[in-house]
C-alpha cells in the first residue's frame, strides 16, 4: 500500500505509524506513508484552512483552496493516484473494502476533514468518499488510520505467519472462534478436550462450529450474507436442535 495522507494534524499519525507493526512494515518498505500538514498549503499568512459556511449556520468549513493545491501538488509527479475523503457520509470500509486496498496498485491520497464539514467543490476531486462507521470522529484521522491498519496487516510479509490471516474469522466473514493458550487449567477453566486432542479434522469441524454459534448469537446478520456450505446448514440445524433439548430442560 502506498498512499499519502492530508491532514492538520500529522502527529496524531505519526504516533501510531511509528509503532509495533506498521513501523516494521514500513521499515520493510512493504508500505509507503507520507502525511502532509494541509497547512502548508495556505497561501495566508495566518495559513486558513476553515470559514464561515455561505447561508449562515454553527461552525466553520473547510476551504476548498488547500485541498485543491496539496492534491494538485502530490499529483505534479505523474503517478496516478486514487483519492479517497473521509468522511461519515461515505461508503462504508468492512474486510472485503480492506482486501480490495491492500491488492490495489495505485497510490491513495486520504483526505482528512475537520471542523463541520468540508467544502462541498472537494467532492470533484476525490475518487471515492469512506466512512469507518456510522459514528461521527472530530476528524478524519482516526478513520485514516483504521484503513491503514486494516490494510496493512493484510500485505504479505507484513505478519510473521501468514496462516493466521488466512484462519481469521472474517475472511470467512464470521466472528472469531475461541483461542486458548496454556495453561491447560486455569482457574479452574478448562480448555476444550477437542483441542488438545491432535485430530485435525476435529479441531478444524469445533472451530467452525464455535465460529457459527457465536456469530449466530451476537451477529445473525452476518450469517445472511455468506454462502453456508451443505456442511454449515448440517451444524447449523444441530445448534439448533442443542438449543431445544436445553430449552427443554429449562
Ligand atoms: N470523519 C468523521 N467521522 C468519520 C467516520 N465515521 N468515518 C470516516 N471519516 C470520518
Amino acid at each position: 500500500m502506498k498512499c499519502d495522507v492530508l491532514t492538520l494534524f500529522p502527529d496524531i499519525l505519526n504516533a501510531y505509524i511509528n509503532e509495533s507493526i506498521i513501523k516494521r512494515a514500513r521499515e520493510k518498505n512493504l508500505i509507503d506513508i507520507r502525511l502532509y500538514n494541509i497547512r502548508d498549503f495556505t497561501s495566508d499568512s495566518y495559513r486558513t484552512v476553515d470559514d464561515y459556511p455561505f447561508g449562515g449556520g454553527a461552525g466553520m468549513v473547510f476551504k476548498p483552496e488547500p485541498i485543491f493545491r496539496a492534491v494538485d501538488f502530490l499529483r505534479g509527479d505523474g503517478e496516478p493516484r486514487r483519492v479517497i475523503l473521509l468522511s461519515p457520509q461515505g461508503r462504508p470500509f468492512n474486510q472485503l473494502a480492506a482486501e480490495a486496498y491492500s491488492r490495489e496498485k495505485q497510490r491513495f491520497v486520504f483526505i482528512c476533514g475537520r471542523y463541520e464539514g468540508i467544502d462541498e467543490r472537494v467532492k470533484t476531486l476525490i475518487d471515492e468518499e469512506v466512512s469507518i462507521g456510522d459514528y461521527v470522529l472530530t476528524g478524519g484521522e482516526l478513520a485514516a488510520l483504521v484503513i491503514i491498519d486494516a490494510v496493512t496487516r493484510l500485505i504479505p510479509g507484513v505478519l510473521g505467519d501468514e496462516r493466521s490471516i488466512e484462519d481469521e474469522s472474517f475472511s470467512w466473514g464470521l466472528l472469531d472462534y475461541p483461542d486458548y493458550t496454556r495453561p491447560r487449567e486455569f482457574r479452574g477453566l478448562n480448555v476444550p478436550d477437542v483441542l488438545v486432542s491432535g485430530n485435525h479434522k476435529e479441531i478444524k469441524l469445533w472451530r467452525r462450529k464455535q465460529a457459527l454459534k457465536k456469530t449466530m448469537a451476537l451477529r445473525p446478520d452476518l450469517i445472511e450474507k455468506i454462502e453456508l456450505t451443505v456442511l454449515d446448514k448440517k451444524i447449523l440445524s444441530d445448534i439448533a436442535s442443542e438449543e431445544d433439548i436445553s430449552d427443554d430442560i429449562d
